[in-house]
């Protein structure tokens, strides 16, 4: 049997008297890079809050690793949108900072020797005592990256955290991140609304409704990579039916709105 790194079994959830999620059901194989691709405000985000023990649901179950979210927060890292770095502190006391948040009792020079690794992997080796406001927009989401892999997590969870990068850089980043995902193994559950993006990187991709969310299809990709989607019938495929998924829940949604 399949290891399971994530999973939603049935969940509830209501905020502010609003249903998110009415019965919500998806995992996350261990080893899996999964892509939750949906429109905005379907409730990505809050899913990664869940599975981080930051937010209850109402009903259902919800494991991780087998076990409550309460049990395993420390077998998970988060790397958010925007990279939310400590500004007086330097890329590596800051690339530092988590394993200093989650090991209290780890040497500072232990702290850095692994931050200063991850830096070095992330492409930063020389740029490890440059101050936030010193780096660009990459660098410092690269910093974010390296602090969330130095507490070497079994699961990565990332919340679009390359959309707000030029294209380049984006493109650069999302390589080194299938590099990465390649040589340790690691299960990532990646969010994005990008449809592109979710077929350059993943294994599967679960396409959710607009809220209350629902799984409206999972697709899995099995090219090689790196991926040339415009050389690439399948993933060609795939990206007509995802975008066709997304214009017929963008329809529904018109028609219970009138
Ligand atoms: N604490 C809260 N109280 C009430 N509603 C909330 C709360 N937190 C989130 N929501 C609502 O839950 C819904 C899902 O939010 P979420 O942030 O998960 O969306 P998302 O899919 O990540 O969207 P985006 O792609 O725009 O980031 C939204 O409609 C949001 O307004
Ligand atoms: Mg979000």
């Amino acid at each position: 049997m399949t290891e399971l790194a994530i999973a939603f079994d049935r969940v509830r959830l209501h905020l502010g008297g609003v249903p998110i999620y009415d019965a919500l059901s998806f995992d996350v194989r261990a080893g899996e890079f999964v892509c939750l691709l949906g429109p905005s405000g379907c409730g990505k985000s809050t899913a990664l809050r869940v599975i981080g023990d930051l937010l209850p649901v109402q009903d259902g179950e919800v494991l991780v690793e087998g076990r409550n979210p309460s049990a395993a927060w420390d077998r998970l890292a988060f790397v958010f949108q925007s990279p939310r770095l400590l500004p007086w502190k330097d890329a590596l006391d800051n690339a530092a900072f988590g394993l200093e948040m989650r090991i209290s009792d780890m040497s500072p020079t232990e702290r850095r020797t692994r931050a200063k690794w991850q830096l070095e992997r992330m492409g930063l080796g020389s740029d490890i005592h440059k101050m936030p406001i010193m780096l660009s927009g990459g660098e410092r989401q690269r910093v974010a990256i390296a602090r969330a892999l130095a507490l070497d997590p079994d699961i990565i969870l990332m919340d679009e955290p390359f959309s707000a990068l030029d294209p380049n850089t984006r493109q650069r980043l999302r390589q080194q991140l299938v590099d990465l995902w390649q040589e340790t193994g690691r299960t990532i559950l990646f969010v994005t609304h990008d449809v592109d993006e979710a077929l350059y990187l993943a294994d599967r991709v679960i396409v959710l409704s607009p809220k209350p969310a629902r799984v409206v299809r999972v697709i899995p990709l099995s090219a090689a990579r790196p991926r040339d989607i415009e050389a690439d019938e399948n993933l060609r495929q795939a990206r007509r039916d995802m975008l066709q998924l997304f214009d017929t829940t963008a329809t529904q949604l018109q028609e219970d709105v009138q």
